[in-house]
């Protein structure tokens, strides 16, 4: 198969940052997915409904004329959220779900919650009005080894908080262990994950052999290659369980190049040729349209999108900076030749 059609996907895990930034990062989400999860982790973060009409306001200030991108927006949990003003930024059709950091956890978490118990009202409000939780599921203790964050969050807190609101939709972002992968699978309809292109790709190795990578740095940091396999037997796998959710995290190239580089991998620009070689790769191209453009759908309860994207098999090159609107940023894959490229999108 030289050529495939999808419906258009949508990204399910997006940063797209503010200001100049903003402008710069936009137009490569906007030209390949229909509608896009934002992450509300700002500074300041978005905790509030009038937060985030104006910065949905100002994405859609960056957004190409003529591009028909929606961006979906989402409520930065704190200890101090009011789920008043959560529930009437859903039934407003401003928020699409929330998302729980918890504090320091990752890039702009300091705001984040520091005990599931404060946000209890909270969650049971979502519960019940069936609003979906996104999380960022890694426990932050120091005495845990920074590779083991992800499944001790499952064992600790995502395990309990499932066994009293049973009924809470959840989705278990950018998933890096086989831990969860086996917790997302025996659990109901209601807990999903997405998966990222880095971690399809790429290993902890990836980071630290032959010289440190500040490039291959996200958070949750790539875990040992029998996880990476893990990920891709499930994103691979036709499961509605598993969609597409990039967690695009543009930071400037001096910020990761630095004795103390920021966590994220700016992988927009070739995200789906990225995906799609990956499901080329482990044979799955018949998987290819429910991973990227099926499933999140389902999940969130909305349409699936009516237009489609054509990708064809044919040598790209990923360039080696980008300038995103005057700072210069590094994508995932820069400077590596992509085996498939986007032919046209209506
Ligand atoms: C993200 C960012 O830079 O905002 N960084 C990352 O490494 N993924 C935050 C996040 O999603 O953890
Ligand atoms: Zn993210």
């Amino acid at each position: 198969m030289n050529q495939i059609t999808i419906r258009r996907p949508d990204d399910w895990h997006v940063h797209l940052r503010d200001g100049d930034v903003l402008t710069g990062v936009t137009p490569y989400t906007a030209r390949v997915f229909g509608r896009a999860i934002i992450m509300p982790n700002l500074v300041p973060p978005v905790t509030t409904a009038a937060m985030a009409e104006a910065y949905r306001s100002r994405i859609m200030a960056a957004v190409p004329e003529g591009s028909g991108f929606t961006p979906l927006m989402t409520c930065y949990l704190t200890d101090g959220t009011s789920p008043i003003d959560l529930a009437d930024g859903r039934a407003a059709g401003i928020f699409t779900a929330a998302k729980l950091y918890p504090a320091g956890a990752t890039t702009n978490s300091a705001s984040g919650v520091t005990s599931i118990a404060n946000i209890r009202r909270v969650l049971e409000v979502m519960e019940r009005i069936g609003m979906p939780l996104c999380v960022h599921g890694e426990v932050t203790d120091p005495d845990i080894d920074i590779f083991d964050r992800e499944a001790v969050f499952i064992d600790r807190i995502l395990t309990p908080l499932l066994r009293d609101m049973p009924g809470l939709r959840v989705v278990l972002e950018h998933a890096t262990t086989i831990q969860a992968v086996q917790f997302v699978e025996a659990a109901g309809s209601n807990v999903a994950a997405t998966i990222t292109p880095q971690h399809l790709h790429i290993n902890r190795n990836a980071m630290l052999v032959g010289g440190i990578r500040p490039h291959a740095y996200c958070l949750p940091v790539a875990k040992r290659e029998e996880h990476r396999l893990a990920l891709r037997r499930a994103a691979t796998g036709g499961s509605g369980k598993f969609f597409l959710g990039t967690d695009t995290a543009p930071h400037a190239r001096h910020l990761k190049e630095s004795g103390c580089g920021c966590a994220g991998i700016f992988n927009a620009p070739h995200a789906l040729e990225s995906y799609l070689t990956v499901f080329d790769e482990e044979n799955a191209l018949e998987h290819f349209e429910q991973f990227a453009s099926l499933a999140g759908p389902a999940f969130y309860r909305l349409p699936v999108n009516e237009d489609s994207v054509t990708l064809e098999r044919s040598e790209v090159v990923v360039p080696g900076e980008i300038d995103a609107h005057g700072t210069t940023i590094v994508p995932f894959h820069a400077g590596e030749t992509m085996g498939w490229k986007i032919l046209s999108t209506n």
